[in-house]
């Protein structure tokens, strides 16, 4: 199993483009599940979430192949709806998102629960009651669900709060259903826009998009076709490596990303001392290496992303002064504050919230990543802290990041895998 030394202190500086976006192209490679032929998708990252949806496709009958560094073919002629085993879902929470286009286009589906990160309760009743509003019969079993449906039907659906994934799934069934579908208090992050613009492109009718109020007409199945779509930059990682170099030190330029979808970050990162110049798709960011404190609250987009609180957590390890961190979005998120504190840094966690008291120096220590973005976190302390850090469980890391220490070496990092 690989593993990541870091020597840390070294400055990072350079400029390079952003991988694919994790969170977009997933739920659109499920879509493509909707359309009888096939998908070409670019900017696709290779991390081991794609592959692991590549590998649940092609149970359903898809054939998935890369035909360059970052282009795949999906071609889910030959899909049908059969039985995913649960070793599949179990390591990915997105494999819930084939509910929606499984029904929409072969009127069945068989899934076990999915998997995920531990990042407290991941419960999925607003998939399940935002499809049965269309018209599904689900049946929730122990391990799993099993849905049929006699017809989808257009409804209004009101969402309790604004579930990336619940929006997700049931618009990639509404596109499909009868008449006009309405979303309300729907999710709108950046990958609801590019899954919109997607459904959009392959002709479905989806306004409101952007919005927190989806309206879909639904089309005929049939009238679904294929596309070649650009799969957008990585919002959360183009982050991870600015919050690196806000710890570090260092100028680097990010390429490939709108700074308006990282508006709370960036406002973050300047109030932690960082100077930053937003580009066309880029962002700039300059620091001396002694990030101030500056607290932060999650929340659904367009507030500050709970994708990014332990990350942020790190760097503010060492900033001068305290800084709160408020958890809006899940219930247990701060299962890698023990590991932080092996580099030194001070923090107490109560309930959704932690507070961090800086401390000039953070130590090198020998740590398990424990989530993918915890993991993000340790390593980006590593990256600030004196002497050596030896990150393990990086497996963790791969669901999400293409090679980061790659990225990171090519920064001036001090940074190895092994294994
Ligand atoms: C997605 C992202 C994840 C991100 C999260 C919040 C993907 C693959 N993952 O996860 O990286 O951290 O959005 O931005 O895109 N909820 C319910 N019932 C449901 C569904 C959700 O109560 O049926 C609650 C959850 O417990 C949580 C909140 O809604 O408290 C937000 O979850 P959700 O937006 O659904 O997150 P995911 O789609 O799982």
């Amino acid at each position: 199993m690989s593993e990541i030394i870091i020597q840390g202190g070294r400055k990072l500086a350079g400029r390079f483009r952003i991988q694919g976006s994790k969170n977009a192209v997933l739920p659109i490679m499920a879509a493509s599940l909707l359309v009888g032929d096939v998908t070409e998708l670019t900017n696709v990252p290779r991390i081991t979430d794609v592959t692991d949806m590549c590998e649940i496709l092609e149970t359903l009958g898809c054939r998935c192949a890369w035909k360059e560094g970052h282009t795949l073919l999906i071609d889910a002629a030959d899909a049908c709806p059969r039985n995913i085993e649960a070793c599949l879902t179990e390591r990915m929470r997105s494999s819930i998102f084939l509910l929606g286009p499984l029904l929409a286009r072969f009127g069945e589906a068989n899934l076990h629960l999915p998997g995920g990160c531990c990042i407290g309760k991941r419960p999925i009743d607003l998939h399940l009651s935002g499809l049965r509003s269309l018209g599904a019969v689900i049946h929730e079993k122990e391990d799993g669900v099993s849905a049929l449906r006699i017809e989808l039907r257009g409804s209004q659906i009101r969402l309790r709060c604004p579930s990336v994934g619940a929006t997700e799934n049931i618009l990639m069934a509404a596109v499909a259903a009868k008449g006009y579908t309405r979303i309300v208090n729907c999710a709108r992050e950046p990958e609801i826009v590019e899954l919109c613009l997607f459904l959009n492109a392959c002709g479905a009718d989806i306004r409101g998009i952007g919005s927190a109020a989806l309206q879909i007409r639904g089309v005929e199945p049939a009238h679904l076709h294929s596309v070649s779509w650009q799969v957008g930059g990585d919002r959360i990682a183009a982050a991870t490596y600015l919050y690196s170099t806000a710890g570090c030190g260092g100028h680097i330029q990010v390429d490939g990303i709108y700074p308006a979808y990282l508006s709370q970050v960036l406002d973050h990162l300047r109030k932690m001392g960082c100077a930053i110049r937003e580009h066309g798709q880029g962002v700039e960011l300059f620091s001396e290496g002694n990030p101030q404190s500056a607290d932060v609250v999650t929340g659904p987009y367009p507030a500050y992303p709970t994708d990014l609180q332990s990350i942020a957590m790190a760097v503010l390890g060492r900033a001068e002064g305290g800084s709160s961190v408020t958890e809006r979005v899940f219930e247990d998120r701060f299962l890698v504050a023990g590991e932080l504190e092996k580099f030194g840094v001070r923090l107490k966690v109560s309930g959704r919230r932690a507070m961090i008291y800086g401390t000039e120096k953070l130590y090198g220590a020998s740590v398990h990543a424990t989530d993918l973005r915890g993991g993000a976190a340790l390593m980006v302390a590593g990256l600030m802290a004196e002497g050596e850090t030896l990150l393990t469980d990086v497996f963790h890391l791969d669901r999400g990041y293409e090679a980061p220490e790659q990225v990171l070496l090519k920064l001036g990092a001090d940074i190895r895998r092994i294994g």
